[in-house]
Parts: C-alpha cells; structure tokens; sequence
C-alpha cells in the first residue's frame, strides 16, 4: 500500500526520474521565456533600461526614429521583436510629443561630430543646418537597427546606427563622414567608435580630397575647435 500512496516519491523520498524531467522541463522553459522575454520582447523604453550588458557593442536594438534633434543625435522608440510583436500594425508607434516622453532613447552617434548648431545664444557654425537637415531627411520615421557602447554626460546613448536603404544596410555616421555632413570625433576614446575608427577616418580623408561639404569651406573649423572659441570653460 505504502508502494502505492504516491507513485512519483519513492520509499526514501527521492523523487521519480519523470517528475525531475518534467520539473527541468518546466523551469528551462521558464528560464528559455524569461531570456527570450529580455532579448525579444521587453522594450527598453529608456537609458535607464540599459544596463551594462547592453553596452558591450555585441547588441542591437531595432526601432524607428521618432525625431531628430541635433546634427549628430536623434530620438529612437525601441519595437523589440518588430513587426511579428505587432508593431507598426497592431501595436503602435506614437507619434506626439507628449505620447513619446519618457518612451524614447536618445541615441549620439559613434565616431562623428556635427557642426554646432546655436544653442544658448551662441552663433551656428555654418553647415550645422545642413547638417541637420541631411540626418532628418536621412533616418527620420525609418527602421533603424542600433549598436549600443555607452551613455555619455548627457545621459545619450553613445552608439551605431545602420538604417535600411536601397542599397543595402548602411552605417549613419559613416554615411555623415561620407558626404561631409560631420567629421570623425576628435579627442575621444577608442571605445566610442566600435571598430570602425580606421574605416571612419578612411572616408573622412576622401571627403576632405574631394571637399565635400565642410570641407568644402574656405575656413573650416572643427566643432572642438568651434567650441573652444565660444564657449570657453562652458
Ligand atoms: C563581444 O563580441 C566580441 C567578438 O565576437 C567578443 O570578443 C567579446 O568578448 C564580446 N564581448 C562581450 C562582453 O561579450
Ligand atoms: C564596423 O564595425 C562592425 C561592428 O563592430 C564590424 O562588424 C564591421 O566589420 C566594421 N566595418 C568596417 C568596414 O570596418
Ligand atoms: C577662420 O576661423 C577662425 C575661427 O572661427 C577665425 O578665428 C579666423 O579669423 C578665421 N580666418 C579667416 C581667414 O577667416
């Protein structure tokens, strides 16, 4: 009788092969959906979602551009799993202001700085509307897939970004480096540039041979050098 009061405990209490199969079963899947939910599924809705795993430039985002701000940075509104989670035809990207707060990352791209555009008084750099303009017409509304390394001062997310064109995938701030849109950062750290820094200063070298954009000026200054002469110590 004893041997058939519970079938799955044997007569020294050690549980049955099958109850300990199907228990790891349970708990893998459990485990399996909470890694695939953190990969897949949860959204990272803002720099504060970023923790340092996401920042070993081994991960992308996928998302849309929601605003271009800067020259050289822009609004991001993660859609993880894209559109087979529903996004962009059951699930919706919200478009205003007041519905993105608090919803977007603020990405700065890798490897390029754009002419300064005039913040608190002080005077645009030239080119700096051109600039903004080429990133809007660029990556605005667009699918973009982003490369995470770190979040800067600003509590920016210092980052790649690759945008789906015709041609193919192509990397933004080689693109803005490319056409003379920005220049290759000056003074910063390795890190900050993936592995592209020698591709980087490759095609910034090609554009200031063919004078494209910036380089196109007669008295080009850099943005450091621009921000050394008009805001001093700010
Ligand atoms: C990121 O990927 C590279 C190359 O695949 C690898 O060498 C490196 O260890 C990875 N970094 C982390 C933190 O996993
Ligand atoms: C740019 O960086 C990525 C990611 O680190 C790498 O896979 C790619 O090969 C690099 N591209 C070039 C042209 O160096
Ligand atoms: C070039 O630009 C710098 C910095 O803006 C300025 O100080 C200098 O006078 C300019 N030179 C000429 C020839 O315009």
């Amino acid at each position: 009788m004893s041997d058939k009061s519970d079938s799955n405990v044997d007569s020294v209490g050690v549980l049955h092969p099958k109850v300990l199969l199907l228990s790891a079963g349970v708990s893998g899947s459990i485990i399996f959906g909470y890694r695939f939910y953190g990969r897949y599924v949860r959204r990272i809705r803002t720099y504060l979602d970023l923790t340092p795993k996401y920042l070993d430039g081994n991960r992308s985002l996928y998302g849309r551009v929601t605003r271009v701000g800067d020259g050289d940075n822009f609004r991001f509104y993660h859609t993880p799993g894209g559109i087979f989670m529903g996004w962009g035809w059951l699930r919706p990207i919200p478009t205003t202001r007041a519905d993105l707060k608090d919803q977007t990352l603020m990405i700065r791209l890798c490897g390029v700085d754009a002419p300064e555009r005039a913040h608190f008084g002080k005077p645009a750099q030239p080119h700096s509307e051109e600039a903004l303009q080429w990133l809007t017409d660029y990556v605005m509304d667009r699918k973009v897939r982003v490369t995470p390394y770190s979040i800067d001062q600003y509590k920016r997310v210092v980052a790649r970004a690759q945008v789906w064109k015709w041609t193919g995938r192509k990397d933004v701030s080689a693109e803005m480096i490319r056409n003379g849109v920005g220049i290759v950062y000056e003074a910063r750290t390795g890190a900050e540039f993936g592995d592209n820094e020698s591709w980087y200063r490759k095609l910034e070298s090609r554009a200031k041979k063919f004078k494209r954009g910036v380089w196109g000026l007669k008295n080009m200054t850099t943005p450091g050098e621009f921000k050394k002469v008009h805001y001093r110590g700010e």
